[in-house]
C-alpha cells in the first residue's frame, strides 16, 4: 500500500474504512491474477515434506512452505488483493484467480543437463522451467478459455518467474564439482529462465516479476558446510563466504542481462527483476535495522553444529534433536536454507513498495 494524504483528524475507524476500500479497489482493478513459477522458495504445497514445525507461526500445520508461516509469495498475493496460491496439484482448487507451479528441490535446468554432466543422482523431481510452463500451458484453458481469451486474461495477470538456480549450482556443489566448474552452469541457467519467460509472453503475460538467487555464501547451510580457515574467506561485514556469493552474484548478473534483452525485444511488456540477493545481503550487514536481534546467520530452527549458525546436518529443522529458537522474527533463517515468516514479509515489502523491485508493484497501478 502506498502512502496517501490521510488527514489526521479523521477518525480512526473512518481511516480504517478508507485504508479498506482502497486497497480493495486498487488491488481488484490491478490483478485479476497471481501466477507463480519457482523452487521451495516458494512452492505452497505441490511437494509436502516432514511436518512441524513448518507452518507453526501463522498456519498452525505444515502446508509444504519452507518457512514457519507465509512465504514472500503470499505477501505478494495479500498485498494485490489476491488469496494465497494454491498449489497447480491441488484437487479441486480453483485456479481462477492464480496458481502455484513451484516445486521443492525445482531446478531450472531439465533433467538431461545434469545426466549428461554424471550429477543427476542429486535431483528429485522434475520440474524444470520448461516443465513448469507446460503445466502451466496445460492448465490455462480451463481457467480462461480460448487462447485469446487467454491472452486476455493474462494481460491483467502478476507473473512471478523464480526464483531458479539455486538447485541448479546446489546440485553441482554438493555433487563435488569446484565452485569454478559450478558457475559455467550460470549461462545455461540464465537462458533457461529467458525461454520460459518468452514463452509466458507468448501465452499473453504482460507483467512479469523475475526473482534473482540468494547470496547463497549467507545462508547458514553452507556457512557450515564449507566453512573456511581464513578469515579473508568471508566478507568482513556481512560474515557471508566470498566465494559462494561471487557465484550468485555472477548467475544474478547475467540473468540481467537475460531481462535486459528481453525487455528490450518486448517493450510492451514489463519485466521487472526482484532483487533478493541485495535484499537478504543487506539483512547480513546491517540486521538491527530490520529487527533481526539475532543476526542474518543464526538459524532458529535447528540444532548446535560444528560453527555458530545452530545448524547441523544430523539434526536439521523438523527432525529429531532440532528446536525451534523462542524469537523465531528475530532470526532471517528459519532451517539454515530457507528463511522465516519474519524476512519474508520484509522482502515483500521491498518488492510492493520498492526499492528492490523498480517500479515498485504498488506504484504502477496508473502507468
Ligand atoms: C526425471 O525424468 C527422467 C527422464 O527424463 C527420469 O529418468 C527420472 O527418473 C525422472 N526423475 C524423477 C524424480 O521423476
Ligand atoms: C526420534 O526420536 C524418537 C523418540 O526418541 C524415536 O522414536 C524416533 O525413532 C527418532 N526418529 C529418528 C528419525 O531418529
Amino acid at each position: 500500500m502506498r502512502n496517501r494524504m490521510v488527514n489526521p483528524a479523521m477518525k480512526p475507524p473512518f481511516f480504517l474504512l478508507f485504508l479498506l476500500c482502497s486497497s480493495h479497489l486498487v488491488s481488484s482493478q490491478r490483478y485479476n491474477a497471481l501466477f507463480n513459477f519457482g523452487d521451495s522458495l516458494s512452492d505452497t504445497g505441490n511437494v509436502v515434506l516432514g511436518g512441524l514445525p513448518y507452518g507453526m507461526t501463522y498456519f498452525g500445520h505444515h502446508t509444504g512452505r519452507c518457512s514457519d508461516g507465509r512465504l514472500v509469495i503470499d505477501f505478494i498475493a495479500e498485498g494485490i488483493g489476491l488469496p494465497h496460491l494454491p498449489p497447480n496439484t491441488a484437487k479441486n482448487a480453483n485456479f481462477n484467480k492464480g496458481a502455484n507451479f513451484a516445486f521443492i528441490a525445482a531446478p531450472a535446468l531439465p533433467f538431461d543437463f545434469y545426466h549428461e554432466r554424471g550429477l543427476s543422482k542429486g535431483l528429485w523431481v522434475n520440474a524444470s522451467v520448461h516443465e513448469q510452463v507446460d503445466r502451466f500451458e496445460k492448465l490455462l484453458p480451463s481457467i480462461c478459455g480460448s487462447p485469446q481469451d487467454c491472452k486476455d486474461f493474462l494481460s491483467k495477470s502478476l507473473v512471478v518467474v523464480g526464483e531458479f538456480g539455486g538447485n541448479d549450482y546446489s546440485t553441482g556443489i554438493f555433487g563435488g564439482w569446484p565452485l569454478t566448474k559450478v558457475s559455467s552452469f550460470a549461462p545455461h541457467v540464465a537462458r533457461a529462465v529467458a525461454e520460459g519467460i518468452e514463452r509466458l509472453i507468448g501465452l499473453g503475460a504482460v507483467d512479469l516479476i523475475v526473482p534473482s538467487v540468494l547470496p547463497t555464501g549467507c545462508l547458514p547451510l553452507y556457512l557450515t558446510l564449507y566453512s573456511a580457515k581464513d578469515a579473508a574467506e568471508y566478507g568482513s561485514r556481512s560474515g557471508c563466504l566470498r566465494r559462494l556469493n561471487t557465484l550468485s552474484w555472477y548467475h544474478n548478473a547475467g540473468l540481467r542481462r537475460q531481462i535486459d534483452r528481453l525487455q528490450k525485444k518486448y517493450p510492451s511488456v514489463a519485466i521487472r527483476y526482484a532483487d533478493m540477493y541485495a535484499q537478504i545481503f543487506d539483512f547480513a550487514i546491517d540486521p538491527l535495522k530490520y529487527g533481526f536481534k539475532a543476526g542474518a546467520l543464526r538459524t532458529c530452527c535447528g540444532a548446535p553444529g560444528m560453527h555458530s549458525y545452530n545448524f547441523n546436518l544430523h539434526a536439521k529443522c523438523d527432525q529429531n534433536g532440532s528446536t525451534v529458537c523462542s524469537d523465531i522474527s528475530a532470526h532471517v533463517s528459519w532451517d539454515g536454507l530457507h528463511m522465516t515468516e519474519a524476512a519474508h514479509r520484509i522482502i515483500a515489502q521491498g518488492w510492493l513498495n520498492g526499492p528492490y523491485v523498480n517500479p515498485p508493484i504498488l506504484s504502477s497501478s496508473s502507468s
